[in-house]
């Protein structure tokens, strides 16, 4: 098999191996250099007037994002990593955040239910471009029993319980036609029996040890805030940026 490495880096075009020159690359990093983030006027952030622990933060910063307009705020990274350490990230809704910690669903089966059920630590990462705005999340994670799995999975929208109805999740597909027919025979059954039960799919919990607030500056003063859970009570640090 080719070392991923090397391929990278391979570039017939280029003296460099590093750097290749192509008219591709050359255009593609032009494209990277032309954009810019935060070309907006940015909220400010007094990390000395914050909340004591970081979930009312959270919901806050959360609501205002919406409120600025963002698309889809809670969605958001989730990182997991197998029992060799290897890492995986991918999208996720956020279905709640109390006092418990931070909720999510998926199937057991999948990729990412695989790796929490033989190493349950995961991060979360939310960024909100609107605000200038992310936060991370990391901790333990618990599943849930299949009681509140089902309760939460039957609270959602018709297309969720469909999508999950569909199942196989992360397994190879052999073809979009067998998706489709699996697709359209889970949307009927979910039409018909809205209370139908998914048993791979499991409401996570997500319990906080360490919660950062970054506040995005445009003269890169960036305030990083971090809170971390330690002897039984939250405590704040600054991070330089
Ligand atoms: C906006 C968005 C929201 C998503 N929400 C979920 C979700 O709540 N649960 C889920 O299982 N997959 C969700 N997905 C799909 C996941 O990103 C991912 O493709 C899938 O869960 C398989 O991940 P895995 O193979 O790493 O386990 C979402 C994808 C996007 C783009």
């Amino acid at each position: 098999m080719a070392d991923p490495a090397a391929r990278q880096n391979a570039s017939p075009a280029s003296d460099s191996p590093d750097c290749p020159d192509d008219d591709a690359s050359r255009a593609f990093r032009e494209l990277l250099r032309g954009l810019r983030v935060w070309d907006t006027e940015l909220p400010s952030f007094d990390p000395a007037q914050v909340p004591a622990e970081p979930l009312p933060l959270f919901r806050r910063w959360l609501r205002e994002a919406a409120e600025a307009g963002v698309p889809e705020p809670h969605t958001m990274s989730l990182a997991t990593a197998d029992v060799a350490g290897d890492p995986s990230v991918r999208t996720l809704m956020l279905h709640d955040a109390d006092e418990r910690g931070w909720h999510f669903a998926t199937h057991r089966g999948s990729r990412k239910g695989r790796e929490l059920a033989a190493r349950p630590r995961a991060a979360l990462g939310f960024y909100w471009a609107a605000v200038g705005r992310q936060i991370r999340v990391r901790g333990t994670v618990t599943a849930a029993g299949p009681e509140e799995s089902a309760a939460d999975l039957h609270r959602r929208s018709p297309g969720a319980l469909a999508a999950a109805l569909v199942g196989h999740q992360s397994e190879v597909l052999g073809s979009l036609e067998e998706l489709a027919h699996a697709s359209d025979a889970a949307w009927e059954r979910a039409r018909r029996e809205p209370d139908a039960p998914v048993p791979s799919w499991t409401l996570y919990v997500l319990r906080a040890e360490e919660v950062e607030f970054f506040q995005g500056d445009a003269q890169r003063r960036h305030v990083r805030l971090n809170y971390r859970y330690t002897g039984g009570r939250w405590e704040k640090e600054l991070l330089w940026p």
